[in-house]
């Protein structure tokens, strides 16, 4: 019978959602509450290649980026104990899926446009976002993209209006009932 049951995930925590919905943010003070590890796909990449995202984009275009994204992602394959900050591009590419699947638990964190434009309005770090009207890029983005991020997410948050420590307790919640974890020993 017990076979039966789904086994929990590993004891990762995989932070997926589109730019500016609080992946970093969130993911440092999960791992600050958890005593985890915080990782960061976009940091993991920039180390390896020694330069920004947006050069990476500039120089080698957005499929060579998309490449080193999985790498990075299959690169952190066998931890435990991770907070993974993962690109919001990373559910574009379908081979990303299983490898999310494979490390870990995997929440989404969704925002609404307004607020998600508010986040990212004035970084110039995001490539993608550097376009005359980033605004109306976030949207059709948003639209294009949340049916993925919503097929590849074990749970879901909507920081929308919410502190961000209202938004890790959400979390918390649901990674306490997931992963089996008395009430008492993960805060
Ligand atoms: C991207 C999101 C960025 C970064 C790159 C591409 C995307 O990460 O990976 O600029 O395609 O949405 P953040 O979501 O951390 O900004």
């Amino acid at each position: 019978m017990s076979s039966e049951l789904p086994s929990p995930p590993r004891e990762n925590i995989v932070l997926i959602g589109f730019m500016g919905s609080g992946k970093s943010a969130i993911g440092r003070m999960l791992a600050k509450r958890l005593k985890f590890r915080f990782m960061d796909t976009d940091t993991i990449i920039e180390e390896r290649a020694r330069m920004p995202i947006k050069d990476i984009f500039a120089k080698h275009g957005e499929a060579y980026f998309r490449e080193r994204e999985t790498a990075a992602l299959a690169s952190l394959a066998g931890g435990r104990g991770h907070i993974i900050a993962t690109g919001g591009g990373i559910v574009t590419q379908a081979r990303n899926l299983p490898l999310l699947h494979k490390l870990g638990w995997v929440v989404l964190l969704k925002a609404d446009p307004d607020e998600i434009f508010r986040r990212v309005a004035h970084n110039k770090q995001r490539p993608l976002l550097q376009v005359e009207n980033p605004r109306e890029r976030v949207e059709t983005m948003l639209a294009e993209r949340q049916p993925l991020y919503e097929e590849a997410a074990d749970f879901s948050v909507d920081s929308t209006g919410l502190q961000r420590e209202a938004v890790v307790e959400r979390v918390l919640e649901g990674a306490r009932k997931v992963f089996g974890w008395k009430e008492t020993a993960k805060l």
